[in-house]
């Protein structure tokens, strides 16, 4: 394979789900690759959008699947197959910059030698799942929220569970990202005991499961209804604040919205 003169690195979300959520900008340096790298389930994910669309990506382009965990590693190979004068892309789903791929990247720089700091390296902007979420449901981020990833295999647990209680008391609307795992259960039920601690019984909770591929569900319904055994990997989770509302439809799921306005009791 020809290496240019000068190589560089992408770092793209493929969106949550499918083509039509993934940017034209992603798409474009996707074509132009030499190299992709990304966790195995979202290489998947391109090859079979490939066998319908050839020209998703160059049929000489390399593919380097890595498994959860390896985030550094991969950002590292990334760098060097980019400092070798290749063209190389580094994927996440939703958007990189979001629980994604780019702060490992900008780990392994601040952490590597000084001249990866020279490569030519851009992050480019995805859908992320939160607001893929919110689109099929109205406008449930309409006000102040914040986003908590529940995973702790990179912060104490001690540590989710002050920033939930404290998102909780000022009232953001709450996007939790990977609620629960194969092997991370139980972190999703402490969540909703504290968070049960600091929002009325009526809020509104919303378990978007899939959202935008095969087997999409979404279940609007309230913190005291909520089985959070409901949420698994898939699974993005909105808590609405005080003001947050449904609207009913007749044989649909109700539109939710949370009101630009607020008064001073919120
Ligand atoms: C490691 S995080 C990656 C987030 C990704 N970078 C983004 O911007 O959406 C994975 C979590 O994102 C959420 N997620 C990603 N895609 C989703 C989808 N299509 N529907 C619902 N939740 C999704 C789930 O909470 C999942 O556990």
């Amino acid at each position: 394979m020809a290496a240019e003169l000068s190589g560089w690195l992408r770092v793209i979300g493929l969106g949550p789900a499918g083509a039509e959520w993934r940017t034209a900008e992603a798409s474009e340096v996707l074509a132009r690759a030499q190299h992709v790298l990304g966790y195995h389930s979202y290489l998947a994910r391109l090859q079979q959008e490939a066998a319908a669309l050839p020209a998703l990506l160059d049929p000489s382009a390399v593919l380097h699947g890595s498994d959860n965990g390896d985030e550094l590693a991969r950002a590292r190979s990334a760098l060097e197959l980019a400092e070798q004068g290749q063209r190389v892309v580094l994927i996440s789903g939703g958007d990189a910059g979001v629980f994604g791929m780019a702060a490992a990247v900008f780990e392994a720089i601040d952490l590597g030698p000084a001249r990866w700091r020279a490569l030519d390296v851009r992050v480019l902007p995805g859908v992320t799942a939160m607001l893929a979420a919110a689109a099929r449901l109205g406008a449930p981020l309409g006000n102040d929220f914040c986003a908590i990833n529940l995973s702790d295999n990179l912060k104490p647990w001690s540590t989710v569970e002050r920033r939930l209680m404290l998102a909780a008391q000022a009232g953001f609307v709450i996007a939790l990202y990977n609620p629960a795992s194969r092997t991370r259960s139980e972190q999703v039920h402490r969540a909703f005991a504290i968070l049960r601690q600091h929002r009325v019984p009526s809020a509104v909770v919303i378990f978007a499961r899939a959202i935008g591929r095969a087997g999409e569900q979404l279940l609007v319904t309230t913190l005291e209804q909520a089985d959070p055994a409901q949420a698994d990997m898939q699974t993005l989770l909105l808590i609405g604040n005080a003001t947050t509302r449904c609207i009913a439809r007749p044989g649909a799921t109700p539109w939710v919205y949370t009101p630009r306005k607020l008064d001073g009791s919120t």
